[in-house]
Formats: structure tokens, sequence, C-alpha cells
């Protein structure tokens, strides 16, 4: 067994970032006090998305989309036990799984910027479209949380089976090791530096622009 990493620090921060993100993101959506705060964290957990995205393209090796977006038909072998190709990122099925969480994440995120409580706080681009357009992104931003607490829910039981069963993934998460027999190649980490540039610019151009 030989210990490789498999998770950048950028990585690493993005999913613990997210996953209090979130939680402050439900706690604040009931309380019309921490309205004007659920706008700013939503804003800035949009931009942790779109930073994510170009990291998927750009970033470390387990980090980009080419890596764990394989075919569906992979991902369904995986879950059978029958795809044995190299897994030192997400697997074929868990990348499927990732891929649609961060979909409904950034469905939830954009919409709130359509958002509105009929009282007094409206997202930034409420005003700006057609009054029915508005309507529909105001519902999908009430309606689609329903489908990010499924995935969410299902992405936290996958995670607690796999270590249940022995898999540390968990661990994994937070160290960013892995202890592996299989590897040959370990994964190439890029500078955490460069994602904190495309971060900052993401950023930067995304409070420039909802603000
Ligand atoms: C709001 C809650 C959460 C959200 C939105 C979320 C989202 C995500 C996302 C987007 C990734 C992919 C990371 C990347 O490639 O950049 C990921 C990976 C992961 N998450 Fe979460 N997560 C949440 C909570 C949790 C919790 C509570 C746990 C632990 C019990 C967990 C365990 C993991 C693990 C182990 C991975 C890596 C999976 C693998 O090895 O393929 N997540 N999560
Ligand atoms: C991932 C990010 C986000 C999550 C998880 C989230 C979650 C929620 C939830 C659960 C609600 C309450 C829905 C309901 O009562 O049925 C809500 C309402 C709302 N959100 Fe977000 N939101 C996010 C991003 C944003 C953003 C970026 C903005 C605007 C900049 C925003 C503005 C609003 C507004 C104005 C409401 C209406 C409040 C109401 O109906 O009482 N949200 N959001």
């Amino acid at each position: 067994m030989k210990k490789i990493k498999v998770w950048d620090i950028p990585t690493r921060i993005f999913h613990w970032a997210l996953l209090i993100g979130i939680a402050f993101m439900w706690y604040s959506s009931g309380d019309f006090d921490l309205m004007e705060y659920h706008m700013i964290v939503g804003r800035l957990i949009l931009c942790m998305l779109v930073y994510r995205i170009i990291w998927g393209f750009v970033g470390s090796t387990t980090a980009r989309f080419s890596n764990f977006i394989r075919s569906p038909f992979s991902g369904i072998r995986y879950l059978f036990g029958k795809d044995t190709s190299r897994t030192e990122g997400h697997n074929p099925a868990g990348g499927w799984m990732i891929l649609a969480l961060m979909l409904v994440l950034l469905m939830q995120a954009t919409t709130g910027l359509f958002a509105d409580d009929n009282i007094y706080y409206s997202g930034p681009f409420f005003f700006s479209v057609d009054a029915d357009l508005a309507d529909w992104l105001n519902g999908m931003h009430h309606r689609n949380i329903d489908y990010l607490w499924i995935l969410i829910g299902i992405h936290i039981l996958a995670s607690i089976v796999y270590q249940i069963k022995g898999k540390n993934l968990i661990g994994s998460m937070i160290t960013g090791n892995k202890q592996t027999d299989k590897v040959t190649v370990a994964p190439e980490m890029r500078s955490p530096w460069v994602a904190l540039a495309i971060f900052s610019v993401t950023c930067a151009l995304g409070f420039y622009f909802t603000w």
C-alpha cells in the first residue's frame, strides 16, 4: 500500500466551504432578518461554482471533468461491480452524481438572482426580466431546493456507506490522501495559487455584475 495525493487543497476547501455555505443558506432562507446575508452568501456560492467549473477544465487531474465524467454505461457497470477501470478520483458512478449535484446547485444559485419574497427582498435581477419569466424563475428557486436536498441526502448516505464498507472517502476529502496498491502514476496537482487567482477573478466579476 502507498499513500498518494488525490484531492488538491482548493478542491477540499471548495467542498467543506460548500457544506458550510449550504447549511447557512438553509438556515437563512427562513429568517427575514438574515435575507440580506442569504443573498450575499448565495452570490459567493454561485462564484464558487463558476470557479469549480473552470477548475474542472484547467485544474488538477482528479478535479477535471474529463477525469470523472465517463460513459453513463461505465457508471452503471461500476455500480454492479463490473467496471474495474482506475479510480483515483471520483469513481465512474460517483462522477455522474457529482455532476448532477453541481448542476442542481448551479440552478439553485442562479435562480436566486431572480427570486422574490413578495414582501421586501428580491434578487438583483427579479425586476430586470419579463414578469412571467421572473415568476417562473422565482418558482424554480423555491421548488429546485427539494431536488437539491434529495441529491445531498443520497450523496451523504453514499459517502457513509462507502465508509462503513472500508473505503475512507471522507478521510480523503479531509486530508487529500488515499491509500492504494493499484495506482502507478499519481495524479498531477496544480498550484493552489492558480486556483486562488481564478477564484478571485470569478468573485470580483460575479459580485460586480450582480450587485
Ligand atoms: C451541503 C452538503 C454537501 C454538498 C453540497 C456536497 C457536494 C460535493 C461536491 C460538489 C463534491 C465534488 C467535489 C469536487 O470534485 O470538487 C463532493 C465530494 C465529496 N463529498 Fe460532499 N457535499 C456535501 C456534504 C458532504 C458530507 C456531509 C460528506 C461526508 C459525510 C461528504 C463527503 C464527500 C466525499 C467523500 C466526496 C468525495 C467523493 C469521491 O471520493 O468521489 N459531502 N461533495
Ligand atoms: C445555492 C444557493 C442558494 C440556496 C441553497 C438558496 C436557498 C433558498 C431557500 C431554501 C429559499 C426558501 C424557499 C422557500 O421558502 O420555499 C430561498 C429563498 C430566497 N432566496 Fe435563495 N438560495 C440560494 C441562492 C440565492 C441567491 C444567489 C439569491 C440572490 C442573490 C437568493 C435570494 C433569495 C430570495 C430573494 C428568496 C425569497 C425569500 C422568500 O421566499 O421568503 N438565493 N433560497
